[in-house]
């Protein structure tokens, strides 16, 4: 082919971000299950259980109402003040519905707060194991993801001096942390994430903090930034507490500084964020109570696990604070842990995440566990794994 002809099919370098590796465990899960076997999916780090009957019911009655509408491109009004008083009903603080914007996910979130934050080229750090797409959306539009090593000793979180060393070394101009973390559903303390918030603005590092698991927090009470400072994003999401991944519709509270770019941004990129979802994830507020029932089907699952794996062989995890993940060493059995994810698949019939997903570096070491599921699969599970590894 010519090289011009060569150039009109060609893919930009940019969207050479790699794929989700758990796609290829979660095929192979379909493949079996076409074949007639019965599966234990904990591979996908989503509910099991529907949206809460009240958002369900709202979003019914918007649909037998008629017309669906653009939106404001911020959010429907009665939305951002209903997400603004979550925050004084859950951490005692008052927000001005002014600083939050209506998004599609959180990973619409992510692509909003990066570009009004980031110029091409600036340096973000990101704890590894980390959240994958952290670091593709950074890479597809021209930032640069810096990992830097967490370990079992902090449990997981960047400490306050690891930062300071990656700046010294190269300027950073942005942070995102997560707590609880995916894949290791550990947290972190709220006095340990004011002290990272504070070292880092005080470099003018700017804070993202992922707060999707909040309210799935079994330990200890999860803290939010926006409590700890006015100047860092915070991003947040319906896909998991409230059990509405399919959809789409998260949020951000933002600097008031930054409200405007957002706007200006979602404008552009999507116009606004779909109707229905976001009369539905107004009304989810009231079906909280539905809610706390699947969180505590959670915790009997945690519970099933943490008691259930060590006794199956699988004994190297630390004990998980929030979110539904599980990030267990297999290093006792294998240095490959997609080569073990398969083998686990095809003999147990256990699906679970590969850690190289979250850590290209050590991550093929570890396995990641989704118990969102029901209580009877986590112990068909532990039983599974069992056998496998005991026989
Ligand atoms: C840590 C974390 N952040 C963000 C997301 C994206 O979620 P959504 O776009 O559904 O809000 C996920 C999804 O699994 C996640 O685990």
């Amino acid at each position: 082919m010519l090289d011009a002809a060569k150039k009109l099919l060609a893919p930009s370098k940019r969207s050479e971000v790699p794929p989700f590796i758990v796609m290829d465990v979660m095929a192979a899960a379909a493949a079996a299950e076409a074949q007639g076997r019965t599966i234990v999916h904990m591979e996908v780090g989503q509910p099991a259980q529907p949206a809460p009957r009240t958002a369900i019911r709202a979003a019914q009655a918007a649909l037998e109402r008629g017309r669906i509408g653009y939106t404001e491109t911020l959010g429907i009004p009665s939305l951002r003040a209903r997400i603004a008083r979550h925050y004084g009903e859950t951490y005692g603080l008052a927000l001005d519905p002014a600083r939050v914007a209506v998004t599609t996910g959180s990973s619409g979130g992510f692509i909003l707060a990066f570009l009004a934050l980031f110029e091409p080229g600036d340096r973000v750090a990101l704890a590894n194991p980390g959240y994958p797409p952290y670091r593709h959306i950074l890479t597809a539009l021209g930032c640069q993801p810096v990992l830097i090593d967490a370990t079992a000793a902090t449990r997981w979180a960047l400490t306050p001096q690891a930062l300071i060393a990656a700046h010294r070394q190269k300027p950073l101009s942005g942070l995102v942390v997560a707590s609880p973390a995916n894949p290791t559903g550990t947290m972190m303390r709220a006095e340990a994430l004011a002290e990272l918030i504070g070292v880092a603005e005080t470099e003018g590092i700017r804070v993202i903090s992922d707060e999707i698991y909040h309210g799935l927090d079994y330990a200890f009470a999860a803290e939010t930034a926006a409590k700890l400072s006015q100047r860092c994003v915070v991003i947040n999401s319906f896909s998991k507490y409230f059990c509405m991944t399919g959809w789409r519709i998260g949020w951000m509270v933002l600097p008031e500084s930054i409200m405007r770019a957002v706007d200006r941004l979602q404008g552009n990129l999507a116009i606004s964020v779909p109707t229905l979802a976001q009369v539905a994830a107004e009304a989810a507020f009231d079906g909280r109570a539905e809610m706390e029932r699947v969180k505590h089907g959670y915790e009997e699952n945690r519970r099933i696990l943490s008691e259930g794996l060590p006794r199956a062989g699988l004994d190297k995890f630390l004990p998980v604070d929030g979110a539904f993940y599980l990030y267990a060493d297999i290093s006792r059995f294998s240095n490959d842990s997609l080569a073990f994810a398969k083998r686990m698949l095809a003999e147990a019939g256990v699906a679970a995440t590969p850690g190289i997903d979250f850590d290209p570096v050590n991550g093929h070491n570890f396995l990641r566990f989704c118990y969102a599921g029901s209580a009877a699969e986590m112990h068909e599970a532990v039983a599974r794994i069992g056998n496998w590894l005991r026989p």
